[in-house]
């Protein structure tokens, strides 16, 4: 291959791949959430968010508080202190302390259930989703989001990431000013990096909410593995045996 391939080969890859959080913004992408949702520490991070942060207008109605304590290894104690801020029931689900109509009249549409989000719009989504809150006044919330516009969510966790404002540009047909990008106008407690890790966290957290199954299902898969591979050897010895005689 020439030189002159390998680098056109290098530029075509570099425009297709570019940088995740750029495609976000500006081509309406997504950005790559890369959870691992057999990260217990993760998990336990992302729970301690979601119940500071969104249980407060959301709730996840098919998730019980002593659930998430035996998949997450937390104890009784470690759950009732850190996560159940409602005085639910150990073995209470995790439901949000107000009541639906109100949330409904506040913000124009009641916050929907969390339990089976991810399952519907994917871990991208709601990683890329909750990076992208930016400020504007238009909005009766004070807030847009560029994944999911005019959203009547305000930015749960505006303290953590600073303030977002957005980044306008003209289109070249001369039509209304558009959203071509974000940029932080006030720093947050975290810094962007911190941010982005924190966020991952909690989409690990409600992956693993809408699916509590799959951590136990990837437990029983291997044993069943073992268990077929036992079978085929046993098998095979009883062929073996049976076929002796014939011979
Ligand atoms: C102050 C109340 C409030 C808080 C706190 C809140 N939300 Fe929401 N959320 C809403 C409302 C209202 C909607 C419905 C938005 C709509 O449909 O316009 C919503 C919608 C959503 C959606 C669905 C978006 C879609 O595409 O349909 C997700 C995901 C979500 N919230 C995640 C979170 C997470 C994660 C947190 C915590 C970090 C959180 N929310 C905190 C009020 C809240």
């Amino acid at each position: 291959m020439t030189k002159q391939a390998l680098i056109s080969i290098a530029l075509v890859l570099g425009l297709l791949l570019g940088t995740p959080s750029a495609q976000a913004f500006e081509g309406g992408g997504l950005m790559s959430a890369n959870i691992n949702i057999k990260d217990k520490a993760s998990l336990q991070r992302g729970a301690k968010i979601y119940f500071n942060y969104c249980s407060g207008c959301h709730s996840l109605h098919f998730m019980r508080y002593s659930r998430i304590a035996k998949d997450l290894g937390l104890t009784k104690q470690e759950v009732l202190n850190n996560l159940d801020f409602t005085g639910a029931k150990f073995r209470g689900h995790a439901i949000s302390a107000m009541p639906e109509a109100d949330a409904a009249n506040w913000f124009g549409k009641p916050p929907p259930d969390l339990s089976l989000m991810v399952a519907q719009k994917g871990p991208d989504y709601v990683y890329t989703y909750l990076n992208s809150f930016y400020l504007d006044p238009s909005r009766p919330v004070g807030w847009n989001n560029t994944t999911f516009p005019n959203a009547s969510m305000p930015n749960p966790l505006w303290e953590l990431q600073g303030l977002q404002v957005p980044v306008m540009s003209q289109p070249a047909d001369g039509g209304k000013p558009e959203v071509t990008g974000l940029k932080l106008a006030q720093k947050g407690r975290m810094t962007p990096a911190q941010f982005h890790s924190a966020t991952r966290d909690l989409t690990a957290f409600l992956t693993y909410v809408s699916e509590p199954a799959a951590l136990q299902r990837r437990s029983i898969g291997i044993w069943v593995l073992l268990y077929l591979a036992a079978f085929t050897l046993l098998a095979y010895l009883l062929k073996h045996e049976y076929w002796k005689d014939v011979h």
